[in-house]
């Protein structure tokens, strides 16, 4: 039996069936981008504090002017207070933690940042293509930035329905993501790779459950990997979502059966005896049911 209070499970959220999230995806100019245009005073003003605090100095030729406006954006809204320091220097993205304002009880929250430039985009181009969320999302590269980014916050919506446990996505403007720090500022969670895990069977059940439940909501993590789950306070989070597909995408299953091998080789490293065949077994045992996307069989694409 798990014990699902350890590591707690969340309750699926039934009202709210999957498939809510999946709204199409709109690459076209945001507001962000009209303010990176505009450039009036304040955003001016905006951009050389940002550019000046030490965290940004080191880093200050991968962001764009568009990049900071979505920044900008997102402080205006109230996601964002106040920058704290780099968590994660990535190759597709930088990771900040920052105070967030949600409704006045301010928390933590995490910045995710994707790099329009640096990005591997032909990678990304493939796992978009054969995502019917996708469809239609063209060669330029910051539209595929865009779209990546907004998938990530979709993917991390439909998740959470499915009852796996990642960040709770707060917001997403172009290629700028806030979502819920797990851990805090003073004692940041860590990679399951970086941790003595205490009790193995106990993380591989609950990681198995969640995997199941990614993909009976018809979705695939496709990077999933001790370096993609972090754990804080006995809680183990499953994050790095930008390039989960769902079960329609023609390497679905190669992912997937990716996925079994990196997490069966982990936990066998912990001493487990467990194998990704049984472990793809398992996952598989329920039958995906992406309810809610869109169905393009008949040519007609989603209602909007
Ligand atoms: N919501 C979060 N809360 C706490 N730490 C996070 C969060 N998201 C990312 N991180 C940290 O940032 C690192 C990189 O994030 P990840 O989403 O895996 O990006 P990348 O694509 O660069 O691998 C993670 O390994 C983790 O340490
Ligand atoms: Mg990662």
């Amino acid at each position: 039996m798990i014990d699902s209070d350890e590591y707690g499970f969340l309750a699926t959220d039934d009202e709210n069936a999957p498939g809510d999230e999946w709204e199409e995806i709109d690459v076209s100019d945001t507001e962000a981008d009209r303010i990176a245009r505009r450039r009036d005073r304040e955003f001016d003003e905006f951009r050389k504090r940002l550019k000046d605090a030490d965290q940004f100095k080191v880093e200050q030729s991968v962001f764009d002017d568009a990049t900071f406006a979505a920044i900008y954006k997102l402080v205006q809204d109230g996601h964002i207070e106040a920058f704290g320091g780099p968590i994660s220097t990535g190759k597709e993205a930088n990771v900040y933690e920052a105070l967030g304002s949600e409704d006045d009880s301010e928390r933590d929250v995490a910045v995710k940042i994707y790099r329009i430039n640096a990005s591997n985009f032909r990678q990304m181009r493939e796992y978009l293509e054969g995502d019917p969320r996708f469809e239609g999302i063209g060669n330029d590269k910051k539209q595929v930035v865009l779209a990546w980014t907004q998938k990530e916050f979709a993917n991390l919506s439909r998740a959470r329905q499915a009852g796996v446990r990642v960040p709770e996505p707060i917001a997403v403007e172009r290629n700028v993501l806030v979502m819920e720090l797990v851990g805090l500022v003073e004692d940041r969670a860590r990679r399951l790779a970086e941790v003595e895990v205490e009790n193995p069977e106990t993380a591989y059940e609950v990681v198995r459950e969640y995997m199941r439940r990614l993909h009976a909501a018809g979705l695939v993590h496709g990077d999933l990997s001790e370096y993609n789950m972090i754990i804080h306070d006995g809680e183990l989070v499953v994050i790095d979502l930008g390039q989960a597909v769902t079960v329609h995408h023609p390497n679905a299953e190669e992912f997937l059966r990716r996925d079994c091998r990196n997490v069966a080789a982990f936990f066998g490293r912990q001493g487990l005896e467990v194998t990704s065949e049984e472990l793809y077994e398992f996952v598989t045992a329920v039958e995906a049911d992406p309810s809610g996307t869109p169905d393009r069989d008949d040519g007609t694409g989603p209602e909007t």
